[in-house]
């Protein structure tokens, strides 16, 4: 077990990719705080993790509300004694042009995708310098590259990017590793939500099967295993990295 006992915060953990990093976590060792605006699926995700005998709790949280984000770091505090990783990966999508994204959904989809990890990260860092903890942000390849009708999803995923460059450096000295994961399309909530705003949701899961070299598209558990490898001390010297796991995007043959 790579990750025995060490207490990891997982934003979004109630569906897709962050349940699946949540159980691989778990599978290590680790006790996971499965955090999520949806306490339901925040449970389910626990009682999953806890029936193959990992450790668990569901904490609701709305990551882009700084008085719900610390009242989830006092409750891990109060509860678990420690936090050593924190994963950001709550996220939302609006699937729309600029012209078509009204201002409120704009600023929401800020908030939470962008907002979300600054939150997390600014009020967990105290707690994640004492541990010489490490925080693991979700990017995704749409930060180099840019699909149709999600521009502005597009925006945080590249900023996110930037922020995870600027917190490795400005924490490296103290011990801390920040790294983010750039996934290719995973069978999860938000490729799932961009397939069905297209004319046709099956034909547009295909094609995007075939924008990967393998020729499919990824499961949401081989994302959580690349998390797991960076919260590990086998990726010690790594920091800064977007670390990219996306069955070869882009470089697919043409269906
Ligand atoms: N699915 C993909 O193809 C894909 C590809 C690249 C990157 N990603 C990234 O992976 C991450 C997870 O994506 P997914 O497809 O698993 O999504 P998902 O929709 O399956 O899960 C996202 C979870 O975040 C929760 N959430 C939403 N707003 C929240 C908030 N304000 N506070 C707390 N929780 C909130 C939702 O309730 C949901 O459970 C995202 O950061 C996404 O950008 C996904």
């Amino acid at each position: 077990m790579r990750l025995k006992d060490r207490v990891v915060v997982i934003t979004g953990a109630g569906s897709g990719i962050g349940r699946a990093s949540a159980k691989e976590f778990a599978r290590e060792g680790a006790r996971a705080v499965v955090v999520d605006i949806n306490l339901r699926r925040a449970q389910e995700s626990v009682e999953q993790i806890t029936a193959t005998g990992g450790t668990a709790i569901a904490v609701e949280t709305d990551v882009s509300s700084a008085a719900s984000v610390q009242s989830l770091v006092k409750r891990v505090l109060a509860t678990l004694r420690r936090v050593d990783v924190l994963i950001n990966n709550a996220a939302i999508q609006v699937n729309k042009t600029v012209e078509a994204t009204s201002v409120d959904e704009w600023n929401r989809q800020l908030a939470v995708n962008l907002g979300g990890v600054f939150l997390c990260s600014k009020f967990f860092l105290p707690h994640l310098r004492v541990t010489k903890g490490t925080i693991i942000n979700m990017s995704s390849v749409n930060g180099f590259f840019v699909e149709p009708m999600c521009a502005g999803y597009c925006a945080t995923k590249a900023a996110i990017i930037g922020l995870t460059k600027g917190m490795a450096i400005d924490h490296g000295k103290e011990g801390i590793r920040v790294n983010c994961i750039c996934p290719g399309y995973i069978d999860a909530g938000l490729a799932e939500g961009y397939f069905q705003a297209q004319p046709d949701p099956t034909a547009a899961r295909t094609a995007a099967g075939k924008l990967h070299a393998l020729w499919r598209i990824g499961r949401p558990e081989e994302v959580g295993r690349a998390a797991v490898f960076l919260a590990s001390d086998e990726a010690s010297f790594m920091t800064g990295s977007s670390v990219v796991v996306d069955g070869g995007f882009g470089s697919g043959l043409p269906p």
